[in-house]
């Protein structure tokens, strides 16, 4: 049996496998067989800036009833019942999960725009949230809007959830960033201790029977991780010490160990678990044990990053070497 530990965002995992944000973190059956099939870590279901934004719109709407109706203002204000709206939701989902598994938990929230929303990060953070991941996921409409300017809003929104929370910050980008070395760069200097690459886009899709735009939810396919793979190989190299997480595509031990290879710290799986059950995820750490026992590898510290831009014999492969290879060789 090879040595799975890893590190990621500081924290020590027993398996570089995580299991990311769906349904399945967030029952208490599936969390349980997650730990036991060996997750190294969990991240639960998002909050969604969304969700805190509501809980504040339904407390300052109660305030204004009493700025509004002289005869309530002196009166105490009604006690209302957030259960039912989804801060505290995830709150109290965050302490049963930290009381149910020993594994790292960490809690997610899901932003786009600068706000006093970042103020749930932190109360996840004291509620025992062993770091935090944030999911910087917008579309960017504004013809006003340029990309430069998208960059500074997702930087604000990094600092400030950075300044509330003592424990890690995870980012999670998508793809569509233009200078994603730069920003990876920058975005480790507002707070961020880690990347998780990349986030998934649902696009638009047309019913042609009612003519209405859907949103349908597709799982990932294995192809996916190739994006991954390219910027965590590059980034790897270019920022040794920021934590590295694999995103978009990780179906079997296999595709963890190639993120692993090409330099990063922890591979997430998502899609696979929701096919095949979380009871996967143990198939999954099987395969990889199994490749490393056939290739002498004793651990996975031995491993990791040694397909990086750093370490490969031609790092073009990683850029535009790769494309004009794969381009002509099909001519
Ligand atoms: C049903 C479902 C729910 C998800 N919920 C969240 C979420 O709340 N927050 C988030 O950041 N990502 C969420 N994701 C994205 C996953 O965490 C993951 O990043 C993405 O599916 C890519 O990984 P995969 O290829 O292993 O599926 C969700 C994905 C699915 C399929």
């Amino acid at each position: 049996m090879a040595d799975l530990k890893t590190s990621y965002l500081g924290l020590e995992l027993g398996s570089p496998i995580i299991a990311s944000c769906s349904p399945l973190t967030g029952r208490e059956e599936s969390l349980l067989q997650l730990a036991s099939a060996g997750a190294g870590a969990v991240v639960l279901p998002s909050l969604f800036q969304e969700e805190a934004e509501a809980e504040e719109l339904a407390a300052s709407d109660l305030m204004d009833t009493g700025d509004d109706f002289a005869e309530f203002a002196s009166a105490p204000l009604p006690t209302i019942d957030f259960s039912e709206i989804g801060p505290s939701r995830h709150i109290d989902w965050l302490r049963r999960a930290k009381q149910l598994v020993d594994i790292p938990v960490i809690a997610s929230v899901n932003g786009s725009r600068v706000g006093d929303w970042a103020r749930y990060a932190q109360m996840l953070a004291d509620a025992g949230a062993d770091a935090v991941e944030l999911n910087l996921f917008s579309v960017n409409t504004d013809p006003d809007e340029s990309s430069a300017d998208v960059e500074a809003r997702y930087l604000q929104i990094i600092e400030t959830v950075s300044g509330r929370i003592q424990v890690p910050l995870a980012v999670k980008l998508s793809q569509h960033i233009t200078g994603l070395s730069s920003f990876a760069g920058r975005a480790q200097q507002a707070g961020a201790d880690g990347l998780v690459l990349f986030n998934r886009f649902y696009g638009a899709e047309v019913d042609l029977d009612s003519l209405s735009l859907e949103s349908r939810l597709s799982l990932s396919t294995p192809d996916e991780l190739r994006f991954p793979l390219r910027w965590i190989g590059i980034l790897r190299a270019q920022r040794p010490d920021l934590s590295l997480a694999a995103t978009s595509g990780v179906h079997s031990g296999l595709d963890a160990l190639k993120a692993l290879l090409v330099g990063a710290d922890v591979a997430c799986t998502t899609s696979a678990l929701l096919s095949r059950g979380p009871g996967h995820l143990a198939a999954m750490l099987r395969e990889l044990n199994t490749w490393m026992d056939e290739h002498d590898y004793e651990s996975v510290r031995q491993l990791q990053g040694s397909m990086s831009a750093a370490n490969v014999p031609d790092p073009g492969e990683f850029e535009r070497a790769q494309y004009m290879k794969v381009i002509t060789s099909s001519l």
